[in-house]
Formats: structure tokens, C-alpha cells, sequence
């Protein structure tokens, strides 16, 4: 069985809504409603769990309902941070699960190729899989406002999510302070697990300021 986490609990400050940032409007429904049904209508996903903010369980609940979303088998309260949310979604994940597929709501347009995409390599050994798109300006390390060095951009990739892991693997890998990590592959990669990096997909940016979301308006109205 695969199970997804849908990690929708944050605040999202940087949109600046009124509200945390899954329920924030992307054309006439909220944010999370395009992730939810995504995952909900792939072949390659049996269950999902979802992190809502607190006092926000209940309008996911309704929401998966509403969307006809029969895998949503439970909602939890998220955490302080990312990876405290999927921490707790993961203890509703039964044990005998074989992988579990980690998803940021802010990331709406998941689609079932790059899904099938980071699960394929599960069978061939790889502890988790995670896409990622090559980075087009250069990164440099600063303090303050001082460089203190350039990064060599041919070893760097950006990553987004889903994210794969064999589900053990994971479940080990939260099972510490987690406070920090930024993805979940980090905290299996910190463990000795072996993480590959596929091919992402451009449209799986990351709504973070109010740009990104007219953006994703205007890719999902055709433009
Ligand atoms: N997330 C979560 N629990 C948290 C923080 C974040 O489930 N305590 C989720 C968000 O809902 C989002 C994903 O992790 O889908 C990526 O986080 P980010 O883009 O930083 O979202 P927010 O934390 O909501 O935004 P901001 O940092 O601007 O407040
Ligand atoms: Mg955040």
C-alpha cells in the first residue's frame, strides 16, 4: 500500500491571507482542494492523511468530503513545523504500509507522472526519491551581507515534492529532532539513507507570495 501525507498545516505568512495558506482561494475553491483531488485520482496512492493548521481540521474534513475524497482516511493537527506535521500524520499511517509519499498543499499541480516518477525507484533499492529541476542562477553562501562563497551550480539541484520513501524509513527518520529539516528527504539522507533525484516538474513551484498563486490561476485556466 501507498499512503500519502498531504502536508497542508502551515500559516502561510508569506501569502499574507486571512487565513492559513491551503485554504487560501486558487480560482473558486481553496488551495488544498487541487492537491487532494490530484492525489485522490491517481492510480498509484491507496490512502492519504492530511495536516491541517489547527481549527482547520474540520474544513478539510468537509472538504475531502465534498470532493468525494474516499482515501482521505483521517485528518490531524499539524505541528510547529513541516516536518513535525508529517511526524504526526505518519503515525496514522499503519505499519505494514510499503511506501509513503510526502506532499506539500502548497504545491498544487502534482500530476501522476512525476507521482509514478519518485515511486518507481522504491523497488530497486533506494530508500526515498525525490524530484528536482536543475538551478538556473547562481547560489552563493552569504552572512550578513558578505558572500562567503559561490556554490559549483552543476552539483545543485532544486528539490520539491512529493517525495518517496520506503515507509520505515521515514517513520525511523522522524523519530528524532526534526524541528530543522526543511524536506523529509534531509532527515532520511542524515540517517545514511539512499535518496535519488529524478526529474521534476516545472509546474510543481511552491505557492509561497501572491504571485505564485496567479500563476497557477492562470496555468490551470489554459494560459
Ligand atoms: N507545513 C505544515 N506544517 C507546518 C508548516 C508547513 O504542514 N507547521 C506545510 C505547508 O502547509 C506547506 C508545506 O509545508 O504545504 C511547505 O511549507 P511553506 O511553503 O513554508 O508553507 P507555510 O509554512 O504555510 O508558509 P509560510 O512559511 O509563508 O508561513
Ligand atoms: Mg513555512
Amino acid at each position: 500500500m501507498v499512503w500519502a501525507v498531504l502536508a497542508a498545516a502551515g500559516r502561510g505568512e508569506r501569502l499574507g491571507t486571512d487565513r492559513p495558506k491551503a485554504f487560501a482561494r486558487l480560482g473558486e475553491r481553496p488551495l488544498l482542494a487541487e492537491s487532494m483531488e490530484r492525489l485522490e485520482s491517481s492510480g498509484w496512492i491507496d490512502a492519504i492523511v492530511v495536516a491541517a493548521p489547527p481549527e482547520w481540521e474540520e474544513p478539510a474534513i468537509l472538504l475531502a468530503e465534498e470532493l468525494g475524497a474516499g482515501k482521505v482516511s483521517s485528518v490531524v493537527t499539524g505541528g510547529e513545523s513541516r516536518s513535525e506535521s508529517v511526524r504526526l500524520a505518519m503515525e496514522e499511517v499503519p505499519g505494514d504500509a510499503a511506501a509513503a509519499l510526502v506532499h506539500d498543499a502548497a504545491r498544487p499541480l502534482v500530476s501522476d507522472t512525476v507521482i509514478e516518477r519518485v515511486l518507481a525507484p522504491l523497488s530497486e533499492g533506494w530508500d526515498g526519491v525525490v524530484p528536482a529541476l536543475p538551478v538556473s542562477d547562481t547560489v552563493k553562501r552569504v552572512q550578513r551581507d558578505q558572500v562567503v562563497e559561490t556554490l559549483p551550480r552543476d552539483e545543485l539541484v532544486a528539490v520539491q515534492t512529493p517525495q518517496a520513501f520506503v515507509a520505515s524509513m521515514l517513520r525511523d527518520a522522524l523519530g528524532g529532532n526534526v524541528a530543522e529539516a526543511s524536506d523529509c528527504a534531509s532527515l532520511v539522507e542524515a540517517r545514511g539513507g539512499r535518496v535519488k533525484v529524478v526529474e521534476g516538474d516545472h509546474r510543481l513551484v511552491k505557492v509561497t507570495g501572491p504571485e505564485d498563486l496567479a500563476l497557477v490561476e492562470s496555468w490551470l485556466n489554459g494560459a
